[in-house]
């Protein structure tokens, strides 16, 4: 796991191999054994120098989130984290010159032990990244990186990286002053040596005498800015709903006015307070754990061999045909773009040339690199040109008929095994699938707009779907880089089903005269990324309203009018306030300056005496989801909770410190979710009467995700 070698020389090589994983990682055993091999150095007279590196391409990937997640002893966590300080300090200060040589990317505590050697030296590779990502996960750097990092390049610069996680190429990385040195790979070792010769300083700059904190510290001129105003805009962003941002703040700030050794242990008191609370567990389990298990396809059907694809059709280059196509042509696929009008099939590639056009102006593809890209996409109104496609997707107008229509005429041309899949966005797959000759290989493959950014894809069985049809559509998206979830039909699916109750939450407010800023704020501060009302006009108030009139002609008397019907129903047909597209809805859209709520609302929809609380909005806003979600599950829409919540978070942006729709019942706590449903249901109406599930949960106690069974 850790290998040690010490040279003749005198110069000592701790090497970081963990056999059984992919990358290195940090965890109580790869820790333990690393510990041994410094202290083993430190305390070996032979030794006059040590360099510590990565027998693999990357250095150290970070922490092991499997093991952390499962962390629940306060005392423990604080121990292990004044451990790695004691160890780092050691380094820092035995009067051995310690150098990192970084045969590639050095991310959280990789980075960290990086930070405490003398010296970084990093191989000159183009993917390799340091970063501090903690944040991502609502955790902070606790091996050290909040007091090391802004003793080295300064706080302001040091915040930067650590809030918001970004990662840094080496070259970045160099100017920032976090590493020393980039050199080609191949003398890396070479180079960590030279210096190692070359009679180093083997102390820290913070630990000499006279140091002085780049940029000033807590006192210096810039302070205002990067703590006051730096404060002031990480809190506007997060919402006061990450509280990892405050902490790695506080950190900082604290840290500077104290010696290291002090600081070091106010940023293990932070990261213990941050590891027990459950927005860590929340996005640990959610965006990292979960999340990983859906990109490695862990709920594929076994036994199918993996589909071999080369030729994809597209059936519509409107918005989402094109930016399908888009996807696929980056992945490598040749795509035959199809329209009933050649210009609006060729309109449909000229997406992908606009966005091409854009990487390469920010020198992100080289022309070659586009045109090979470009050269895969066919546009055409001719349907045997999608003879040889693996699989062919449609993408055309939201209507029974011509969805019938191309599946017909698509399934005349390919072959018996291709796979046939819907974008659809409302309509049941195994209805569509009515019109396939072969239904076992008709499939939902929902994709999210703008497809080229929106990283999830929704995946929907038909009743009569095949076990091998479902595992070829993951293999499909698994080769264009999204996340798929699995779900079975229903009307709406899981995502659109569930966020549609947001959105109509905030119509139902809107009818019950709660000020229109009140709900949009109230939307943004429970997590949600835009207001329901400025959703609606995004999404369209007529398509919304269009949808529910199919709904209540499919289902006839058995049709439930949701609330805020009436609201949808008078903006569409009485003030032809359409939604975005339309340059109005619930907001008015100037061709100049921000968006701005049409004043005309107050008129329409006649404010209450009394307004309510802001916190009440913000929970109905979410247990309504949450209360969704739960009967998708029970009805069997959804088969795990861990696609629900991913689903959630990747498909439209349901708050990722609440770790999701149904992470968010864990976090309330099921027997307070169900109470507080009850009470909601009682004053707003049934939409929030808990379903069977959740009360048979509350009674025998039970929770939706058990962390303490994850495993790698
Ligand atoms: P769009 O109106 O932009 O594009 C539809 C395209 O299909 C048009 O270019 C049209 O000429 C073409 N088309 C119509 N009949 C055709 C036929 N018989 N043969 C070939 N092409 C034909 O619509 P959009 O927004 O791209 O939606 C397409 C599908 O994707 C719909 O089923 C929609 O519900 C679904 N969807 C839409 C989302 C959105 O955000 N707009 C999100 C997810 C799914």
């Amino acid at each position: 796991m850790i290998d040690l070698s010490i040279g003749d020389d005198g110069i000592a090589v701790i090497t970081w191999n963990m056999a059984d994983r992919s990358m290195n990682v940090l965890n109580a055993d790869s820790m333990a054994a690393f510990a041994e091999a410094v202290t083993k150095t430190i305390g070996d007279d032979a030794v006059k120098g040590v360099i510590i590196t990565s027998a693999k391409d990357d250095f150290i990937a970070g922490a092991d989130l499997f093991a952390m997640i499962k962390a629940d002893d306060a005392q423990a966590i604080f121990d292990m984290c004044q451990g790695f300080h004691k160890l780092t300090r050691n380094m820092e200060t035995c009067g051995k010159p310690f150098v990192a040589a970084l045969p590639g990317t050095a991310l959280g505590g990789g980075l960290e032990i990086a930070l405490a050697c003398h010296r970084r030296i990093a191989a000159d590779k183009p993917n390799a990244q340091v970063g501090q990502p903690e944040v991502q996960v609502g955790l902070l750097p606790g091996g050290g990186g909040t007091q090391r990092l802004p003793r080295m390049i300064g706080a302001r610069d040091a915040l930067q990286v650590m809030v918001r996680g970004r990662k840094l190429s080496m070259a970045s990385a160099k100017s920032s002053g976090i590493i020393d040195e980039v050199v080609p790979a191949e003398k890396l070792m070479e180079a960590a040596k030279t210096w190692l010769t070359d009679k180093p300083d083997a102390s820290q700059p913070w630990d000499r005498k006279g140091y002085k904190i780049p940029g000033g510290g807590v006192w210096g001129p810039r302070a205002m800015e990067t703590f006051v105003a730096g404060n002031a805009m990480a809190h506007a962003e997060s919402r006061g709903n990450y509280p990892a941002v405050q902490a790695i703040m506080s950190c900082v700030y604290e840290g500077l006015l104290v010696d290291i050794d002090t600081g070091l242990r106010a940023e293990a008191r932070w990261f213990t307070n941050l590891l027990l609370g459950p927005v860590a567990k929340n996005m640990m389990r959610s965006l990292f754990i979960n999340m990983g298990a859906a990109n490695k396809l862990a709920s594929r059907p076994k036994g199918v061999p993996t589909a071999q694809y080369s030729k994809i059709g597209v059936l519509g280059a409107g918005m989402m045909g094109a930016g399908i196509a888009y996807v696929t042509a980056m992945a490598g696929l040749k795509v035959v773009l199809l329209d009933t009008d050649a210009k609006l099939a060729e309109k449909g590639k000229g997406y992908t040339e606009g966005l091409l056009a854009e990487r390469v102006a920010r020198f992100r593809m080289t022309s070659d690199e586009r045109d090979k890209v470009l050269d895969l996409i066919k546009p055409t109104t001719d349907f045997a040109d999608l003879a040889g496609c693996e699989m062919v997707i449609e993408a055309v107008f939201e209507h029974r008929d011509i969805k019938a229509d191309v599946t017909k005429k698509a399934e005349a041309v390919i072959g018996e095994d291709a796979v046939f899949a819907s974008n659809t966005s409302t309509l049941p797959i195994t209805g569509l699938a009515e019109a396939s000759a072969r239904p076992e290989s008709f499939i939902g493959l929902h994709f999210f707009s703008p497809v080229d950014k929106m990283p999830l894809v929704e995946i929907i069985e038909g009743e009569k779907t095949s076990d091998e049809c479902l595992a070829k559509a993951m293999d499909y998206v698994k080769r264009i880089r999204k996340t798929p979830i699995v779900v079975n039909d229903s009307r709406g699916f899981y995502t659109s089903r569930v966020f549609g109750t947001y959105v109509r939450e905030g119509l139902a407010m809107l009818a019950e005269g709660v000020k229109p800023a009140l709900i949009e704020n109230a939307g943004k501060l429970a997590g949600m990324p835009v207001g329901p009302l400025g959703m609606s006009d995004e999404v369209s108030i007529e398509l919304m309203h269009k949808v529910a009139q199919q709904t209540k002609a499919d289902l006839g008397d058995a049709y439930i009018a949701p609330p805020g019907e009436d609201v949808m129903s008078a903006m569409v047909e009485k003030l032809g306030r359409l939604g975005r597209k339309s340059g109005k809805g619930f907001y008015d859209y100037p061709e100049t300056g921000r968006k701005r709520l049409w004043p005309g609302l107050a008129d329409e929809f006649p404010l209450a005496d009394e307004q309510p609380d802001v916190e009440d909005l913000k929970q109905r806003m979410l247990y309504v989801q949450a209360i969704e979600t739960a009967r998708c599950l029970e009805e069997g829409v959804l088969t795990s909770a861990a696609d629900a919540d991913v689903g959630s978070i990747l498909g439209w942006g349901f708050p990722p410190y609440t770790g999701g729709t149904l992470s968010l019942v864990d976090m309330v706590g099921i027997e307070d979710f169900v109470a507080a449903c009850d009470r909601l249901a009682q004053r707003h109406g049934d939409r929030f009467t808990p379903p069977k599930l959740l009360r048979d949960m509350a009674d025998k106690g039970q929770r939706f995700h058990d962390d303490s069974k994850l495993a790698a």
